[in-house]
């Protein structure tokens, strides 16, 4: 089953020759892609990356998944950005919520905890404390090697790692995913003998989660690769050739395109599962990093439904209209709860007795979209079939797609990221980084001031 996109509830506020215009643009859009003769084409390696990957590594990634499987309770991954938001997505997205904490005989793998994705200590010390005594394996993923917060996370870890089992050992279980050839991380890996794989040059971080980079984590959990791969594959071949009429990547390029145009600020993806939270997190990186740039872009939020009806709700319906929404709906819940009959039904809920709360989040879902479109929020729908493999694998493919399509109709390219660089150079000088001098004046004057 393909993922679908429903346009059907903005029809109020899109007239037809809007669409009839832009299509034209968006068919020049996906051609500069797939062609290859765009700006950032040097990034294009995720196009075909679901039918051309090294398939060797693929089988070395199951491998290595399997070990860790056999001979760790914990796995740490370390990453920042495009090097972990994808596994964490994947993972919340294809197992159980709470899946850290389910016994494991319901969820048969390691306990996988994110690390080197901000600069707290207090983070790091209470992960240390939970792994405890524990056996653990780290994957570090850095495709630069030497990026800040992931460098110092696994320092810390890998001075666990042979503190515990000795350096030797140790290295056993370090699995370093980065660039081929270059980079601190890739010199360490080499020397110490860590199992490394790679980030191909020509995929960009927020790109790469259907490389080891998030193939890796992904396994471990327990998750089929190979059904992942063929719903990326199964999307892939589908938006590339088909009309733009029916083809979902290109009509929510195209959507939330007319949206920008007409001076919608935010696009706010919103979910009815908490297991979708990080999915969210994930694409805003991937639109945010690729469209926010040249002074334009719209920003990516996000809210967790029926949730953040009672916070945020009250501003998508009521507050300044700068918002258009796209809804993400799970078709088929992965488990369900029948709602029971209570004899004194002291909050009125007996109506809804016997009824699934699928039904009832369905239809809040339906009654929601209703009222913030009377609200003057347009609401786009993705449907997705169900929460498995196949339909992430399309899900991840469907928004890069879209992404690639939709960069170009804003006239950016979207596969650079010169914007993350602003901060590092700043934290560098302030704290003394050799070569930073000059820079590390400027800004205490400016911090003195
Ligand atoms: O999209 C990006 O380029 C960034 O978010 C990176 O993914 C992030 O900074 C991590 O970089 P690296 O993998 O080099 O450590």
């Amino acid at each position: 089953e393909q993922i679908q996109f429903d346009a059907s509830r903005v029809k109020d506020f899109v007239r037809d020759h809007e669409l009839e215009q832009i299509k034209a643009q968006a068919e020049t859009a996906r051609k500069t892609l797939i062609e290859g003769t765009g700006a950032g084409n040097d990034f294009l390696g995720w196009i075909d990356l679901p039918v051309d990957y090294d398939k060797e590594e693929y089988a070395r990634i199951k491998a290595a998944a399997e070990k860790i499987r056999k001979d760790s309770d914990v796995l740490v991954v370390i990453g920042i950005g495009g090097s972990y938001l994808g596994a964490r997505a994947a993972i919340d997205y294809l197992k159980p919520n709470f899946y850290n904490q389910q016994p494991r005989d319901i969820v048969d793998a390691p306990e996988i905890y994110f690390a080197g994705n901000s600069i707290s200590g207090a983070y790091l010390n209470d992960l240390l404390a939970l792994i405890g005594d524990r056996d653990f394996s780290v994957n570090i993923i850095s495709k630069s090697g030497t990026t800040t917060e992931p460098s110092i996370a696994f320092r810390v870890f890998k001075a666990k790692l042979e503190a515990k089992y000795g350096k030797e050992e140790a290295a056993k279980r370090i699995y370093a995913t980065t660039d081929k050839a270059r980079g601190a991380l890739k010199t360490e890996a080499d020397e110490a003998g860590y199992e490394s794989f790679v980030i191909p040059d020509n995929i960009g971080g927020r790109f790469s989660v259907l490389t080891a980079v998030g193939l890796l984590p992904i396994a471990v959990s327990g998750a089929d690769l190979d059904a992942l791969m063929a719903g990326a594959q199964a999307m892939r071949d589908s938006v590339k050739t088909t009309p733009f009429e029916d083809n979902p990547a290109m009509q929510y390029a195209a959507f939330r395109n007319i949206f920008r145009n007409k001076g919608r600020q935010i696009e706010i993806l919103a979910n009815y599962e908490p297991a979708l939270h990080n999915i969210s997190e994930w694409w805003k990186q991937l639109y945010g990093e690729s469209e926010g740039k040249d002074g334009k872009g719209l920003y990516p939020a996000s809210y967790d439904l029926s949730t953040d009806l009672h916070s945020l709700g009250q501003f998508v319906q009521d507050g300044n209209n700068i918002l258009f929404e796209t809804v993400l709906d799970v078709e088929k819940p992965m488990s369900d709860v029948t709602i029971q009959e209570d004899p004194e039904n002291l909050d009125g809920l007996n109506f809804l007795a016997g009824k699934k709360m699928d039904d009832v989040n369905k239809n809040a879902m339906m009654g929601t979209m209703l009222a913030h479109t009377d609200g003057q929020v347009p609401n786009l729908m993705i449907k997705i079939p169900a929460r498995d493999e196949n339909s992430l694998g399309q899900l991840f493919y469907f928004f890069e797609f879209a992404v690639g399509v939709s960069g170009y109709l804003l006239g950016v390219n979207p596969f650079n990221q010169p914007g993350v660089e602003a901060y590092k150079k700043n934290m560098f000088a302030l704290l003394g980084k050799p070569g930073f001098e000059e820079q590390a004046e400027i800004l205490k004057k400016r911090l003195s001031e």
